[in-house]
């Protein structure tokens, strides 16, 4: 898979794109990003993942479904492999300008795959603040999109002096959007009967070091509004046990 990828990103112009992350204040949407295989296996997975789904509400902010990344790593390894493949991360440090890590083995966050399949789904306005030491850097990938669910967003909300740039897409299968997630203020609109959306989060850091008070605050959200309490406290009690474990 790497090979090919690699093979695909050779056609984009990675200094103009960095320029383009920049200007937008780290943020950048591309419609065609994927090849054509690579998508149509995340769109196969994210179908047969449907049953896996852990549903979630919390009233006024979000409501979907979401399959953390442990789910991922028993049921569909290939995404992992993906969120991991050298030549996307080479790829995303040249247009963020960063070096890049992998997020810790207990975030269920690092790759996840979000549903919106029942009326009403979405999430209001938020950042994806980064609770590490460094930042964290989101790339959205769309799998499936039959929906009239959009994707808004404000640039420059945290560039000081700038004015903020509001802008609203809808991103199809294989698209991409990579942004800072402290800087990037947005929503995803809310979804109407019988639409399907499934959109595919990886989140790369560039300090992994997180401080305890900031771990219990993401611990609770996360148990709370995205994976539920089993999957992060269970699989969070499984890595430090890993960890301990020659
Ligand atoms: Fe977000």
């Amino acid at each position: 898979m790497d090979h090919g990828l690699s093979q695909a990103l050779r056609r984009f112009d990675r200094e103009r794109l960095r320029a383009q992350f920049v200007e937008q204040g780290a943020f950048l949407y591309l419609d065609a990003f994927l090849p054509a295989d690579v998508t149509a296996r995340l769109v196969q997975s994210a179908r047969s993942l449907e049953p896996a789904v852990n549903r979630n509400y919390l009233p006024g902010h979000k409501q979907g479904g979401s399959v953390s990344r442990h789910t991922i790593d028993r049921l569909a390894p290939h995404i992992a492999e993906l969120y991991r493949s050298p030549a996307l991360i080479d790829w995303l440090e040249a247009v963020t300008g960063d070096k890049l890590l992998l997020s810790p083995k207990d975030d269920p966050h690092a790759y996840a795959l979000y549903y919106y399949t029942r009326e009403g789904d979405h999430i209001g306005w938020h950042y994806d603040t980064s609770y590490y030491d460094g930042r964290r850097y989101t790339l959205l990938v769309g799998v499936i999109d039959e929906s009239s669910c959009r994707l808004d967003y404000e640039l420059h909300t945290r560039t000081p002096g700038a004015t903020a740039i509001p802008g609203s897409i809808q991103y199809p299968p294989g698209s991409i959007v990579l942004f800072d997630g402290d800087k990037l203020r947005h929503r995803i609109t809310p979804s109407k009967a019988n639409e399907m959306r499934v959109s595919l989060t990886f989140e790369y850091v560039t300090d992994a070091r997180m401080r305890p008070w900031r771990r219990l605050i993401s611990n609770m959200k996360d148990a709370i509004a995205y994976f539920g309490f089993r999957q992060v406290f269970r699989a969070r009690g499984a890595a430090r046990t890993d960890q301990g474990t020659p």
